[in-house]
């Protein structure tokens, strides 16, 4: 059930069943010579409207703009500072507030989104908590869709070290299976693995700037091989995540 697809009326009423709703949060960036600008966006996206078909609940606008400044040294990239990410967040969930969403879960397909997301939701909580908003605040969840147990299992067991950080075999599956013919030839080799002092400075796409990020990774991808990726392979690691989304959905919902 897409938000962008309802009438005003039937909002109103989904409201009187059910106070949820189910945001994706995507980026638009370079994702190595094989993979889509559109990655991230497109695999939440997918996920979130799988957990929107099998629980009936609304799946609002993909929010496709994102922190990827590391990535402005490629074409195609598109950055939001995060201190614009953050607002765009925050009034997105005091929008829905405002109409009587209480619980607002976001499907993320982007590392970096990650911190500046949960920043922007302690100041949505913030203005319950200095007493500047009536009423009781709503409750937002943010996880990325690669750690549902259910789809890490299996990213673990196809790809291992070699799934890398960015422009993932993981993700490249899922968009090779949700948009069929996107494959691209060529880049057949592995990249460098990423060593454990890289993955602790730089895990969450905790990056520097523009031009030293394409220095150091000069095609895009971050250690990750992503010409292992199949088509049939995303088609299973989407249901896995959309089972994962289902679960943790309903153990939101079930909080006190
Ligand atoms: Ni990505």
């Amino acid at each position: 059930m897409l938000l962008t697809e309802q009438t005003w009326p039937e909002v109103g009423r989904y409201l009187q069943g059910s106070r949820a709703i189910a945001v994706p949060l995507g980026s638009t960036e370079q994702h190595g010579p094989l993979g889509l600008i559109g990655t991230d966006a497109l695999v939440a996206e997918a996920v979130a409207r799988g957990l929107g078909e099998r629980q009936g609940v609304l799946v609002a606008p993909t929010i496709g703009l994102a922190v990827a400044q590391f990535n402005l040294g490629f074409p195609g990239t598109v950055s939001l500072r995060a201190s614009t990410f953050m607002a765009v967040i925050e009034d997105c969930v005091l929008s829905l507030a405002r109409h009587g969403f209480e619980r607002i879960y976001f499907v993320n397909g982007h590392g970096a989104n990650v911190g500046a997301a949960r920043a922007a939701f302690q100041d949505v909580y913030a203005r319950w908590s200095l007493g500047t908003m009536p009423g009781t605040a709503p409750r937002c969840r943010l996880r990325s869709w690669w750690e549902y147990p259910q789809a890490d299992a299996l990213r673990r067991a196809w790809y291992g070290q070699a799934e890398g950080l960015h422009a993932t075999p993981s993700e490249i599956a899922v968009t090779l299976h949700l948009r069929p013919g996107s494959q691209r030839s060529g880049t057949g080799e592995a990249p460098p693995l990423l060593g454990r002092d890289f993955l602790r400075d730089h895990g969450g796409d905790n990056h520097w700037d523009a031009a030293t990020h394409r220095a150091a990774f000069p095609d895009g991808r971050v250690g990750s091989h992503s010409a292992l990726a199949t088509a049939e392979q995303g088609r299973q690691l989407l249901e896995a995540a959309i089972d994962g989304a289902c679960g943790d959905f309903q153990a939101f919902l079930a909080e006190p």
